[in-house]
């Protein structure tokens, strides 16, 4: 099974146009997977570049298409952009949005899905950061594991998890976690990561991990945060193929 994973897009003028977005969509739909999964973070993060809205990134994101589906979970971002949506506990502009183009938005909870015979579960986290900005913990999140592996014990499961702090906790049938985020550091010098938005540093800030039976996948992804600035971290559609 072939996943397409498009992490961190922020999407802003100019860094990340609606027509990189377009391109981007169209890359990921070349990629031929069998499902493509959305890991947070859509909406635009640098000063003076302002971002594009929901509706307009959610209808770009609408022309992705796989067999198995198109599948998001929302990032601390996302949450930031809307800090009314917990208080009043609907859903965040994000969300609604990219649920109104048909994409479901796996907020702590899971589906059932099949492939090639073999049923397992996919599985979506909170933002683990979602209310950072709303509160003074450290790690106040949005985030239910609980909720979201809800009847998927002793089922393979997929995590889509937007950060991948939660990786260390989870139980052995959650088998691949798929992760963004950290940009893979969005700066690396001299093969050094200074800043990595983790508390477990550079850790789980790029590529491919394995902890006892447990893997981890977190993507580069392709826009970024703060500075309109990648080094040594080039942006990347993430591809991993389960067998
Ligand atoms: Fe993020």
């Amino acid at each position: 099974m072939r996943i397409v994973m498009i992490a961190d897009l922020h999407a802003c003028r100019p860094w990340m146009s609606a027509a990189r977005v377009e391109r981007i969509v169209a890359q990921a739909n070349a990629l031929d997977g069998d499902m493509i999964v959305l890991l947070g973070d859509y909406v635009g993060h640098i000063p003076l570049s302002p971002a594009l809205r929901p509706a307009e990134v959610a209808g770009l994101l609408a022309s992705l298409k796989a067999p198995m589906g198109v599948w998001a979970v929302q990032g601390n971002h996302d949450w930031y952009d809307d800090p009314a949506a917990a208080a009043d506990g609907r859903p965040t502009i994000w969300h609604a949005a990219l649920e109104d183009q048909g994409i479901a938005v796996l907020e702590n909870r899971n589906v059932q899905l099949d492939h090639n015979g073999v049923t397992f579960a996919l599985a979506g986290l909170g933002s683990q950061r979602g209310l950072a900005k709303l509160s003074t913990a450290k790690r106040a999140g949005v985030d239910d594991i609980t909720a979201a592996l809800a009847g998927t014990e002793g089922m393979p499961t997929i995590l889509l998890a937007h950060e991948p702090d939660v990786f260390p906790d989870l139980p052995d049938h959650v088998a691949l976690t798929l992760s963004g985020h950290t940009h893979g550091g969005q700066i690396k010098l001299f093969g050094r990561t200074p800043v990595v938005p983790s508390r477990y540093g550079s850790r789980y800030a790029y590529g491919h991990m394995v902890e006892g039976a447990r893997h981890l996948v977190v993507s580069g992804g392709l826009g970024c945060t703060t500075v309109p600035l990648r080094i040594g971290v080039p942006p990347e559609i993430t591809v991993v193929e389960v067998s």
